[in-house]
C-alpha cells in the first residue's frame, strides 16, 4: 500500500469512464479488456485512490495504491462496504444452474409478492425493485451496479430478493462478499458448446457458490440431476434436496401433466399448476423448498403457487380463440434447450397433433451450433421453418444455409426457409391444424430483434397474436 486511507472517497468504479473527481478505482482483469491499463485515466479523471493486482511503475504522489491479490473480489466486498451492507439487510436468495435460473427467480418474486411481501428480483430478463422494473443487461450485474440496486431494495423496505447467479457472475466475483439467505440448485447440462473443455471448472464455479454459503443459510440441490448432491457436499448451510424420482425433503410426483397445467403430488399434498412441463415440475419443487425453509406456511405456499404463471418467453403458451391452436413461445436458443423443449411438448401430446417449429440462430455467434439446432429441430418437430434469429451483423441467408448443413436427408422434405421472421410466423400458423402445436423458439421475452446492426421491434407474443387475428384462427 502506499499513500494515506483516511480519505474521503464519493463512490468506487471498475469503469475508467465512470471516474469522477473523488472516485476510488479498482483495476480488474476483465475478459475483454484489463483494468490496469486505465490507471492513468482514471487519475486524470479524477481518481483519489487505485486498487489493483499489480502496482503501476510510476507511482503519483496524493494517490493512494493498494495491491490487492484479487481485484474482482476486492470490487465486490468494497461494493458492499460502500453500499451499506444491503444484503444483510434483507434475505437474498440465489439461484445457480444450466437451465431454469429465471424462471426459478421469478416464481420465488411472484410468490413472495402474492404472500404480500416487497420483494426484489434479479434476472437476465428483467430486474425489479418491489413491482417496479429496472431493465437488464446481464445475468447478473456487475458488483457495483448489483450492490447499488440491492442498496435501493433496501431502501424501498424489500424484505427478500431473489436471483440469479450464473457461473460467470461466480468466477468473476460479481456476487463476492454478499450475505446470502439460501442457495438454490436446479440443474447442470452441457450447454454452451464453447463451453465443453472446461466443464469440469464450470461445475466446480457452481459449487464454489454453495461452497461460500454460511451455516445460518439453506441449500437446495436437485436430487435428479447427477450433480445435485455434488453441489452441497462442503457447503455449511442446511442441506435439503428435491425430488420426482428418489426420496428427498421436498418430494414430488408427477399425476398428470398435459398443455392445461400439471397435477403434482407435493409432500403428500396433491396440487393443480398452471405452468406446464416436467421441467417446471422441478422449478416448482426447488421454489417450494425455498419457501418452506424462508419459514412460509406450505398450505399457503401451495395455495399461492398454483395460481402462477411462470416468467414471459419460457414456455409461454397461447392458444388461439377458435381453432385452438396452441402457440408456445421460449426462449431456447442453444440445441440442448430446444432438445429440452420439443422433448416436453412431446409428452405434452395427447395423440395426432403435429408439431410446427418456428427457429433461427443468432449471428455473430458460436457457428458450430446452428447445424446442431436444425437437427434438433427436424428430428422432433413434423414441421420446421428455418428464420432469423438475431442475425447482428451477419447475412440471415448465410445463417440459415449453415443451419441446412445439419438436415438429416431423410428431413429433406421437412423443411422450409423463411428469412422474415414475422412471415415465418405466419406461415407456420397457417399450415397448423385445429389442436396442432407451435414453437417458436429462440427469442422469448425480447422486444426487438437486430438486423443489420439494427435493432427493430420485434415481439414474437405479439405476432403470434396478430395471426391468429389476421388468418382468423
Ligand atoms: N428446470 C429446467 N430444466 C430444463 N429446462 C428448463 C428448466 N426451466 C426452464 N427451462 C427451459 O430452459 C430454457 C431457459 O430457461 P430460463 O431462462 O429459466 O433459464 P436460465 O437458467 O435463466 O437461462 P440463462 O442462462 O439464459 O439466463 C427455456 O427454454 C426454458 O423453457
Ligand atoms: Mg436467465
Amino acid at each position: 500500500m502506499v499513500g494515506k486511507t483516511d480519505i474521503e472517497i464519493k463512490d468506487i468504479q471498475i469503469d475508467s469512464r465512470k471516474v469522477k473527481k473523488g472516485s476510488v478505482f479498482i483495476a480488474v482483469k476483465g475478459v475483454a479488456a484489463d483494468g490496469h491499463q486505465f490507471i492513468d485515466k482514471a487519475i486524470e479523471s479524477g481518481a483519489v485512490a487505485v486498487i489493483g493486482e499489480s502496482m503501476p511503475f510510476l507511482a503519483q504522489e496524493d494517490i493512494v495504491y493498494v495491491q490487492v491479490e484479487n481485484s474482482a473480489a476486492a470490487a465486490g466486498y468494497m461494493a458492499h462496504n460502500f453500499f451499506g451492507h444491503p444484503s444483510e439487510k434483507m434475505k437474498v436468495v440465489g439461484v445457480t444452474g444450466t437451465n431454469g435460473k429465471t424462471t426459478i427467480a421469478t416464481l420465488l418474486y411472484k410468490l413472495f409478492t402474492s404472500l404480500g411481501y416487497k420483494c426484489g428480483l434479479l434476472s437476465t430478463v428483467e430486474n425489479h425493485i418491489a413491482g417496479k422494473v429496472v431493465p437488464a443487461t446481464h445475468t447478473t450485474p456487475d458488483a457495483i451496479s448489483l450492490n447499488a440496486l440491492l442498496r435501493q431494495m433496501a431502501d424501498e423496505d424489500c424484505t427478500h430478493v431473489f436471483m440469479e447467479a450464473s457461473s460467470h457472475a461466480i468466477q468473476q466475483h460479481r456476487i463476492t462478499g454478499l450475505q446470502f439467505a439460501g442457495g438454490l440448485f436446479s440443474n447442470i447440462t452441457h450447454d454452451h458448446l464453447d463451453y465443453h473443455k472446461t466443464f469440469e471448472e464450470y461445475i466446480r464455479v457452481k459449487k464454489a457458490f454453495f461452497d461460500s454459503l454460511p451455516s445460518t443459510a439453506f441449500a437446495i440441490s436437485n436430487a435428479d440431476d447427477k450433480r445435485g448432491t455434488v453441489m452441497l457436499q462442503n457447503t455449511n448451510a442446511r442441506k435439503y434436496l428435491y425430488s420426482l424420482r428418489t426420496l428427498a425433503e421436498f418430494k414430488g410426483k408427477i399425476i398428470e401433466n398435459n398443455l392445461t397445467g400439471l397435477v403434482m403430488d407435493i409432500n403428500g399434498q396433491e396440487v393443480h399448476f398452471r405452468l406446464i412441463g416436467e421441467f417446471n415440475a422441478y422449478n416448482l419443487l426447488a421454489v417450494y423448498g425455498a419457501a418452506v425453509c424462508l419459514n412460509e406456511d406450505k398450505h399457503e405456499v401451495l395455495r399461492n403457487l398454483s395460481v402462477l404463471t411462470g416468467a414471459e418467453g419460457r414456455f409461454d403458451y397461447l392458444v388461439s380463440p377458435k381453432d385452438k391452436l396452441i402457440a408456445i413461445v421460449d426462449y431456447a436458443h442453444t440445441p440442448d434447450a430446444l432438445l429440452n423443449v420439443l422433448a416436453t411438448i412431446k409428452k405434452l401430446k395427447k395423440g395426432f397433433e403435429q408439431v410446427v417449429t418456428v427457429v433461427g440462430c443468432g449471428g455473430d455467434r458460436d457457428k458450430t451450433k446452428r447445424p446442431v439446432m436444425a437437427q434438433v429441430a427436424c428430428e422432433h418437430s413434423d414441421k420446421v421453418i428455418f428464420t432469423s434469429d438475431n442475425p447482428r451483423s451477419e447475412d440471415p441467408v448465410q445463417i440459415i444455409k449453415d443451419m441446412e448443413a445439419g438436415v438429416p436427408s431423410a428431413a429433406r422434405r421437412k423443411y422450409i426457409a423463411i428469412a422474415d421472421r414475422k412471415e415465418a410466423i405466419k406461415t407456420a400458423i397457417s399450415l397448423a391444424k385445429p389442436d396442432d402445436i407451435i414453437l417458436i423458439a429462440g427469442k422469448g421475452h425480447e422486444k426487438y430483434q437486430e438486423i443489420k446492426g439494427v435493432k427493430n421491434d420485434f415481439d414474437d407474443k405479439r405476432i403470434v397474436k396478430e395471426m391468429f387475428d389476421e388468418l382468423g384462427r
